[in-house]
């Protein structure tokens, strides 16, 4: 479809908006039905809850992890391994954390890539195909990405317009899952099949997510529409940007910078919560759009994907409530609070910080962190920079000795993520949409891996800890 810009809300799709709206009710629509729906939710609270000392009765994995919080092994990959203990007669050591896709580290990735445009492409040819592509090879497969990252009119208006809401993650998953009925052949999970539908979605994704965005800017915000085709020969990274932003310039720095953090959130092992997701839907030998619409829910979690949101809402949070931003014993003060639950959401995390995994660094934090200085240099966004600094700091400090930490606890990826998106100039509702597009490269090399070797479903066994009781009929219940 050509480049279009629209000003005003289409009558039609805002109508269907409103009554998308009137869909569902909230807690406090529910009018007449509301008491009803109170008992109902009391009766949950008193039994639903399980004796927590059964979990250490039956020895349960919980999380499928250890004792030591360790993940629990539950397959073997080739696609990326990460290294946080190095082995020094015979003891495990904590290291600063090393990440690697096909057997390369991201950092030596990151700098073969110095000067070149296609980082994050490469990267997405070297998680599918197990080894960097030789040139003439990774033109044939940019003309391939390039043949597949359309989206037709129809799909756009019909689809992707539809039902916007501030939450993307939500519109991507709808979407991928639609593409099912326009694809002639979605159920063959053959792995050249699988491989054309990876292909298509790592490369409509970013259409999708930024389409979504402007509908929702459009029909929720009442902004102007703009709507703009991808470019033969951009990166990724480069048409996200130009599709973004209504005049459709970027720097090169910009570019550059998007490209990195792509490439950083493109795969990261088998056990991560979303890629053990398209291990446990493929396991069941359904089609690639249940898949990638399954994981992309897991991401959206605020314990992982969604992690970068929250990250940024708690900095809009600490830049409201803390007055200097230099003053180390404010930050520690406002901080224990939000260890207490007692302010922020009351979750009682400091989002960016942890990591299932890491034990001294996170690769892709310390890398991240390094663009993060550079930009907020070029933006006058230092002070910003060092208060960044001094929360990773305390915020260290503060759960290592207040926590059962039991491997050490370093910033992750997302504690710099989302400044620096934000000095990108990328609105906080493509925050996580960015790391789906990012990730479906992981996802996508991970169910190739699982369809090519593993026959068997997974399925993990739950201990029964209720009791058999007769079943009462009816009248005789009290
Ligand atoms: C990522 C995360 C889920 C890993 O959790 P985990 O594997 O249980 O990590 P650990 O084993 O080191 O955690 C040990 C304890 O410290 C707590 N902890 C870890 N990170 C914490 C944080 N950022 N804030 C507060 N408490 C934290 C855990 O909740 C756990 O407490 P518990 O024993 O009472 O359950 C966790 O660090 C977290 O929730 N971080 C904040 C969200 C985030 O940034 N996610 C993005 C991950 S890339």
């Amino acid at each position: 479809m050509a480049g279009s810009v629209l000003h005003g809300a289409d009558a039609a799709v805002q109508e269907d908006e409103t009554m998308a709206e009137n869909e569902m009710l909230s807690l406090s629509e529910m009018g007449d039905i509301k008491s009803d729906f109170d008992y109902l939710s009391g009766e949950l609270e008193k039994n639903h809850r399980i004796d927590q000392n059964l979990y250490l009765d039956y020895d349960v994995k919980r999380g499928l992890r250890d004792a030591n919080g360790k993940g629990v092994l539950t397959g073997l990959t080739e696609v990326s391994d990460i290294v946080q203990y190095d082995l020094v007669d015979g003891m495990q050591i904590p290291c600063d954390g090393r990440l690697y896709y096909q057997g390369i580290n991201v950092v030596d990735l990151i700098r073969g890539l110095e000067g070149r445009r296609f980082g994050f492409e490469e990267t997405t040819f070297l998680l599918l195909f197990g080894r960097l592509p030789k040139e003439e090879e990774f033109h044939r497969f940019l003309n391939v990405c390039e043949g597949l990252a359309e989206l037709g009119a129809r799909f756009v208006r019909d689809v992707v317009m539809k039902a916007s809401n501030g939450n993307l993650m939500n519109a991507l998953q709808r979407c991928v899952l639609t593409l099912y009925t326009y694809d002639d052949d979605p159920d063959n999970c053959s792995a050249e099949n699988v491989l054309r539908q990876s292909m298509e979605l790592i490369t409509k994704l970013p259409l999708i997510a930024v389409y979504s965005y402007h509908s929702y800017l459009h029909f929720r915000k009442d902004e102007a529409l703009v709507i703009r085709n991808p470019k033969k020969g951009l990166s990724t990274a480069e048409n996200i940007l130009q599709m973004l932003r209504p005049d459709g310039a970027y720097t090169e720095l910009e570019a550059k910078v998007l490209d990195i953090a792509l490439i950083l959130h493109a795969d990261h092992g088998g056990g991560n919560n979303s890629t053990f997701t398209t291990h446990v839907v493929s396991s069941s030998g359904t089609d690639t759009y249940s898949s990638v619409a399954a994981s992309i829910g897991s991401l959206k979690g605020p314990r992982h994907g969604g992690a970068n949101l929250k990250v940024q809402e708690m900095f809009d949070n600490l830049f409201a409530n803390i007055s200097d931003l230099e003053n180390e014993d404010e930050i520690e003060t406002y901080l224990q609070k939000i260890l207490d639950k007692k302010v922020f959401d009351g979750s009682g995390l400091i989002y960016g910080v942890g990591h299932a995994v890491y034990t001294l660094s996170d690769p892709r934090e310390v890398i991240l962190k390094d663009y993060a200085k550079k930009l907020a240099a070029e933006k006058g966004m230092m002070r910003e920079f060092a208060f960044y600094d001094r929360v990773e700091r305390i915020a260290i400090r503060l759960i290592t000795s207040q926590r059962r930490i039991h491997k050490g606890v370093c910033a992750n990826v997302d504690f710099y993520s989302g400044f620096v998106y934000g000095m990108l100039g990328i609105p906080k509702e493509l925050f996580t949409p960015l790391f789906a597009i990012a990730r479906i490269s992981g996802w996508s090399a991970h169910r190739l891996e699982e369809i090519m070797n593993d026959d068997k479903i997974v399925r993990p066994a739950f201990k029964y800890v209720g009791r058999h009781v007769e079943y009462v009929p009816m009248e005789e219940r009290v």
